[in-house]
């Protein structure tokens, strides 16, 4: 034996039990619900590693916390072996942060209630799965949350009021489900912390909630939806906004006055009943992608920026818009 592997010798022995005694972790009531979800998931693939002699901080689709050593995460996303019901067993690892579910075609029916119990979750995401029904209004009591998303599933009814109660939030995805009705007055006063609300992609009706013009949003995506009357004041405080989507809603409002701020980089109304000339505003928003096309709007294009480059299909069907990129005001 050389010199240097006496010295690597017992890192490696040290490091090695250190992964040994990782993996063999684990809190006897954590592996006892564990081995109750693999049951209930008929020992769907994501769990076939879930052997009852090992410690389960080292199975597959779950982690556990450094100095817990009890579960934090479960990701059973990309999982075409796991149907049925979301089970009422992960309310029972009071440790779990984040609860992935995305991508499981064969998850049906509601959220349950047991979510309620996990006081330290602070993400959850439920897209892409065949789930159905009202969102709970329940789920406004898990003000752990951080991040909720509920995309791409197949929810109905209108959006609960409760959920403007999680105080922590930062993200909100509801976009591509079925969810109708006007957004809750409640919305008005989500938590400053939310950056981020996607409702896109429903059939929600309606008027923006008063308050969002108090809001530092940085990212709205409303489109696709049924939405009504004016949004200018939602740019008149906010100057940090970045990315507006309005597009083929029902939005009807003089946009002659408004006041966008040079922050956006995606401003998007087309398809709506927009009228009114294009304001002076506009020229600032050097990088933004623009889409006023599909409105009622009329009068000269400004001239400046880049709005000039931005091509003929970003204000085409109008009433009277006119200048270039689109044809001479004279023509008309
Ligand atoms: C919902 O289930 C159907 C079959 O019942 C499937 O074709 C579809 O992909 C599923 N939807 C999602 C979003 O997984
Ligand atoms: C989606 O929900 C509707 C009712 O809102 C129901 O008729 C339809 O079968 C559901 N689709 C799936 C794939 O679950
Ligand atoms: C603007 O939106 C319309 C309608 O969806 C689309 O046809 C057009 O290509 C878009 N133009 C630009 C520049 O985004």
């Amino acid at each position: 034996m050389n010199i240097q592997v006496l010295y690597i010798l017992p890192l490696l022995i040290f490091l090695s039990e250190f992964h040994l005694s990782h993996s063999a972790k684990c809190h006897p009531e954590d592996k006892k619900v564990l081995l109750a979800i693999k049951k209930y998931y008929n020992n769907a693939y994501e769990t076939i590693s879930w052997d009852p002699s090992t410690g389960c901080c080292g199975w597959n689709s779950v982690s556990c916390g450094e100095r817990t050593d009890r579960i934090d995460g479960i990701d059973f996303s990309y999982s075409p072996d796991i149907t049925g019901h979301i089970t009422e067993l992960f309310g029972d690892l009071p440790y779990l942060e984040s609860l992935s579910l995305h991508k499981i075609p064969g998850l049906i029916g509601t959220i349950p209630h047991s979510i309620t119990k996990l006081t330290k979750l602070k993400s959850l995401i439920i897209s892409w799965t065949n789930i159905s029904g009202p969102i709970p209004s329940y789920l406004g009591e898990v003000n752990s949350l951080t991040f909720l998303d509920l995309s791409f599933n197949n929810l109905s009814g209108s959006i609960p009021p409760s959920l403007a109660e999680l105080r922590n939030l930062e993200g909100l995805r509801l976009d591509r489900n079925k969810l109708s009705q006007s957004i809750p007055e409640s919305f008005g006063n989500l938590t400053p912390s939310l950056q981020y609300l996607y409702l896109s992609h429903n059939q929600l009706s309606g008027t923006l909630p008063k308050g969002w013009g108090d809001l530092p949003f940085l990212i709205v995506e409303l489109q696709r939806n049924k939405l009504e009357g004016d949004v200018k004041f939602l740019f008149k405080k906010n100057k940090d906004i970045q990315r507006v989507d309005f597009s083929r809603n029902q939005l009807e409002f003089d946009m002659s006055d408004a006041d966008f701020p040079e922050s956006l980089f995606n401003l998007d109304f087309n398809h709506n009943k927009i009228y009114g000339s294009l304001p002076q505003s506009l020229v600032k928003l050097d990088n933004a992608h623009l889409n006023v096309s599909y409105n009622r709007l009329c009068g000269k294009i400004p001239v400046g920026g880049r709005l000039q480059e931005r091509g003929y299909s970003a204000f085409f069907h109008n009433k009277c818009l006119c200048g270039d990129p689109l044809p001479d005001c004279s023509k008309h």
